[in-house]
């Protein structure tokens, strides 16, 4: 098993990633803790499926069941976790435990900072884009009808239980988002990682091939290292956005129907490269080398023609990462490395440009 530690102070924790470990080290968790309650939040399935693999956690604790999908990310969905939590008489020494994806972890996060003023809660994500991404760092919260995560708060898991064989029934479209997030931290932040996960390559994922778990601990690694020197997003954390502005628009404007979230920053980190080349002056090879990675994995790269680039532009202008009418984006002057940046509009939108024009070479790309 591989350990990570997430270095915070006082509010430091551990990761633990390993092929069924989820019910002995959620045990020996609960044991350090000592709550007074445990309370599960998870969806019906999960918890069908994964009752039985949380030992003594499962037995007496509270459990929550939330419908799935980014839709039901709303305040709703709190509030039932709060009443939930006030209808078994919970105290401030409860452990709340999220069990599932980036939705169920954000939603019954931002639920145990808000119970009493902050409760402790462990975060066991089961998607792959959870286990690297959401449910390291603290992030919580939920959308609002105008717009996604506009209510939430910064709250860190006493711990992380990332269990690999959660993922062995995971659809191959839920595993290439997460593989999307992970070329991303190669790409900020370690060029051999990125070189490494972009050799491996996979369109199939039964078996699950035994460099996940590395990678899932490398990539944990590198999220806990940016997270642990800029908590709170004043600067340095923003790299984690590499590919998010395109893509966050490109979510927008397809009304999240047509991509999911990994396959969305896929083509955002293509336009994020070819912007990091007129910004940063990296290398002419960066964009072809993010598309080989992205291809590796099935993932998408070309601008759907749905979107027209001035609507990308103005989408990515209102972005809540925008303030006052400057555009930042991470941008990357080499694969590695990371910074985030103003950038104009006509530079964005002749990146926009430029990105249409790719062709793909070789093997398939888009
Ligand atoms: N997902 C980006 C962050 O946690 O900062």
């Amino acid at each position: 098993m591989d350990r990570v530690r997430v270095e915070l102070g006082q509010r430091s924790y551990a990761i633990s990633v390993g092929a069924g470990c989820l019910g002995h080290t959620l045990e020996a968790i609960l044991g350090q803790l000592e709550p007074t309650s445990v309370h599960v939040v998870t969806h019906p399935a999960l918890w069908r499926s994964w009752s039985g693999s949380l030992g003594s956690t499962a037995s007496g604790a509270g459990v929550t069941l939330l419908r799935p999908g980014e839709r039901h990310k709303h305040l709703g969905a709190v509030a039932s976790i709060l009443r939930g939590l006030a209808d078994r008489g919970a105290d401030r020494r409860c452990v709340v435990v999220a069990l599932g994806g980036g939705v169920v972890g954000d939603v019954a996060g931002f639920a145990s900072a808000c119970y009493l003023r902050g409760v402790r809660f462990v975060q066991v994500p089961t998607t792959l884009l959870a286990q690297v991404d959401a449910s390291v760092g603290g992030k919580t919260g939920v959308d609002l009808p105008q717009g996604k995560n506009l209510a939430g708060a910064f709250h860190q898991p006493s711990a992380v239980v990332i269990d690999t064989a959660t993922l062995a029934t995971l659809p191959p479209r839920h595993m290439r988002s997460g593989m999307a997030e992970i070329l991303k931290h190669g790409i900020i932040a370690d060029e051999a990682y990125f070189e490494f996960v972009t050799s491996r390559g996979a369109r199939r994922w039964r078996p699950l091939p035994d460099w996940l778990e590395p990678v899932i601990a490398q990539s944990c690694r590198i999220k806990a290292s940016v997270v642990s020197q800029d908590e709170r997003e004043g600067g340095l954390r923003a790299i984690l956005n590499f590919g998010h502005t395109v893509g966050h628009a490109i979510e927008t404007l397809t009304q999240y129907r047509e991509f999911s979230h990994g396959e969305a920053v896929a083509i955002g980190m293509v336009s994020a490269a070819l912007v990091s080349e007129r910004v940063c002056g990296a290398p002419a090879d960066l964009v072809r080398r993010v598309m080989d990675g992205l291809s590796a994995y099935g993932l998408p790269w070309s601008l759907p023609p749905s979107c027209s680039d001035g609507e990308i532009v103005r989408v990515a202008m209102h972005d809540k990462k925008s303030s006052g009418g400057v555009l930042r984006m991470a941008l990357t002057p080499g694969v590695g490395h990371a910074t985030a940046m103003p950038v104009d509009a006509p530079i964005l939108l002749d990146s926009l440009c430029r990105h249409r024009s790719l062709r793909p070479v070789g093997h398939g790309y888009g």
